[in-house]
């Protein structure tokens, strides 16, 4: 079906948004590749297709008020409203919810403008490429060995063995399991982001949404009975009982953490922040909301991305899929 969102679609784009330009010329091959995953979807994302906003609430505690300057994670108990949308990795917007592995969730701080803030997360802690190449590399091998016929179990050990960088992200994913809900996953934004105070001072953090009802994954007897789009009617069906809630933590890196490379965990034991309560309130029933694009560098003031090249990379990527998208192509 033909989608054009012209209309009410804008890239989600903010102070501290990196410009575009970058390499635009590989955002392009790199978003063919991904039409190459599961074919062209017109006026659908290139990845995490599958999906549903929704309005809701951030309500900043105030405690990361000394590190920051960004009015949504510094001004306590001020009622920020935000928008958000759950989604599942794939680039094929017909598969089953319980088919796609990884979950996402998109958040946007703030009415649309230059100081509303990205924050996108997954249900992986690490990603599987650390510069644009490699990421390109990787899915063109992954076409490479779903054209071949192979089972997702066999190519995730190709890509294990070609990838080295990929095995830590790779294994997460085989460890995943198809949750009860999507208000009980826990989603870690991945990259590192600077923090910067009234000062100018910078401090390198990463950010994670805890659910307040904890994690919980589906019992296997229950796959077979599932609707398609379990997870979307779960979300619609639990906010008519009050809203979904995540918790947003700061995780404060120490100089010897690794900076620029999203492959790479930080330590558990870091020191963490709680900035906040998201309150996800109700499903947004227009489909032009969903024209929106999630530039995760467009943090905002009082945020910065670091210098991670896949975080930078993403943004003519996001702009790319979103141009193509509203074509309706
Ligand atoms: C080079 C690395 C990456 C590429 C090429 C890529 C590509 C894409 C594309 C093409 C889209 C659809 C954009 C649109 O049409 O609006 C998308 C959406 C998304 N990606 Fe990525 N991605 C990358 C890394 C990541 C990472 C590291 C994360 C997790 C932190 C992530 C999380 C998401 C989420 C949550 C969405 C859905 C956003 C929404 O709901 O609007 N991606 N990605």
């Amino acid at each position: 079906m033909h989608k054009p969102v012209a209309g009410h679609g804008r890239i989600a784009s903010a102070a501290g948004a990196v410009e575009a330009g970058g390499d635009t010329h590989l955002a392009g091959r790199t978003v063919d590749a991904l039409e190459g995953l599961s074919g062209v979807h017109p006026g659908e994302r290139r990845a995490h297709a599958k999906g549903v906003c929704c309005r809701a609430v951030f309500t900043p505690s105030g405690l990361a008020a000394g590190i920051t300057t960004a009015a949504h994670l510094c001004e306590k108990g001020r009622e920020i409203e935000a928008f958000v949308r759950f989604s599942g990795s794939s680039s094929d917007p017909s598969l089953p919810d319980l088919l796609s592995p990884g979950k996402g969730l998109a958040v946007r701080f703030g009415p649309p403008g230059s100081d509303s803030s990205v924050l996108t997360a997954v249900t992986i802690p690490v990603f599987f490429a650390k510069t644009p190449e490699s990421f390109l590399d990787l899915i063109k091998e992954a076409n490479r060995l779903k054209g071949g016929g192979i089972g997702a179990v066999a190519a995730a050990a190709e890509l294990a063995a070609h990838f080295p960088e990929a095995r830590h992200s790779l294994m997460h994913i085989g460890k995943l399991l198809p949750p009860a809900s999507y208000a009980t996953c826990r989603y870690y934004a991945i990259h590192v982001f600077n923090l910067i105070d009234g000062a100018g001072n910078r401090r390198p953090v990463k950010f994670e949404w805890m659910p307040e009802l904890g994690v919980e994954t589906l019992p296997m007897a229950e796959f077979r009975s599932l609707p398609e789009d379990y997870l979307e009617l779960d979300v619609a069906a639990r906010m008519k009982e009050g809203p979904i809630r995540f918790r947003l933590n700061i995780v404060l890196g120490r100089e010897e953490d690794p900076m620029d490379d999203p492959t790479l965990p930080w330590p558990d034991d870091r020191d963490r922040i709680d900035a906040g309560m998201l309150d996800v309130t109700d499903v947004i029933d227009d489909p032009d909301a969903d024209g929106l694009a999630m530039d995760p560098t467009a943090t905002g003031p009082g945020i910065e991305p670091s210098d991670d090249p896949i975080l930078r990379f993403r943004s003519p990527v996001y702009g790319e899929s979103w141009r193509r998208r509203r074509l309706g192509e």
